[in-house]
């Protein structure tokens, strides 16, 4: 059996990590990230059959029954994931009735998976429904998007627009927008539902005063998509209260989309 510390998504977790620290994304323990693994992938390295511990969900996730996944751990620091891999984040497996999961590798001295597990879970749930290729869940704490949730509309469209405006990248790289959740308490199941339900049509959503969710196929995606909205809201954040005199039109916009080949969001451009 190859070791783990040299698998892949081992790896490609470290170095992640370790970049979105250095982006100023994740104090302390903010943020955690969740991926769906291949089993295939897995068993080149873990033996299948042995558990460390099982632990109860309080959520349905039979959806998820028998999947694989790397998830980082609760109160850990992403600063420290790459240094100690094993002791900041983990191997599950959810159960066939999906009201538990299996660790099979990390987590050690008494660590769990992120308190944000069952957001995690239902947004995967979510996106596999509508992108069977769907596998990386991602939160994190990027200060000018969240700067951004104090000082504009929370409404979807709105939202959506004003990012659309600050960078012409931004319809091309979610061109079906964002959406946004009012002020609600974290961790918990209610906040994962909210989540879920927004996250279908949209690949990243907006906690108010607390961060950002982002989902996608790979790391490239997830962590571009963040990368690109938090951009815009740092634009945004420092054109502040100055008069803007020009901007994107919603038909250049639209014109951006022909270019690109892409489909804006329903409704949101006026043409
Ligand atoms: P965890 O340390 O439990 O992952 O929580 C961090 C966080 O960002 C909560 O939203
Ligand atoms: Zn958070």
């Amino acid at each position: 059996m190859n070791h783990i510390l040299e698998a892949p998504f081992v790896r490609e977790m470290c170095h992640i990590t370790a970049n979105m620290y250095r982006m100023g994304w994740d104090e302390r323990n903010g943020g955690n990230i969740s991926w769906i693994l291949e089993e295939t992938a897995v068993t080149q390295y873990l033996d299948p059959n042995e558990v460390l511990r099982t632990l109860p969900l309080s959520f349905d996730a039979s959806a998820l029954a028998g999947r694989y996944l790397i998830v980082t751990g609760t109160g850990r620091y992403f600063r420290n994931v790459e240094r100690c891999p094993q002791e900041n984040m983990g191997v599950i497996r959810i159960a066939q009735d999906g009201r538990s999961y299996d660790i099979l590798w990390g987590f050690e001295h008494g660590g769990k998976p992120t308190s944000e597990l069952p957001t995690h879970l239902m947004n995967h749930i979510a996106r596999l429904r509508v992108d069977p290729q769907h596998r990386i869940v991602m939160h994190c704490h990027p200060a000018n998007i969240l700067a951004m949730t104090y000082v504009h509309d929370l409404d979807d469209r709105a939202f959506t627009k004003t990012l659309w405006r600050m960078s012409t990248e931004c319809i091309v790289v979610f061109p079906e927008g964002i959406s946004v959740l009012p002020w609600m308490v974290c961790g918990t199941n209610e906040i994962g539902e909210a989540t879920a339900e927004k996250i279908r049509d949209t690949r990243i959503v907006l906690w108010a005063a607390h961060g950002i969710f982002g989902t996608g196929r790979d790391m490239d995606e997830v962590f571009g998509l963040i990368e690109t909205v938090e951009k815009a809201a740092e634009i945004y954040m420092k054109i502040g209260g100055r008069e803007i005199r020009q901007s994107i039109t919603d038909a250049e916009l639209a014109a951006l989309c022909k270019e690109f080949g892409l489909t804006p969001r329903e409704g949101y451009l006026d043409l």
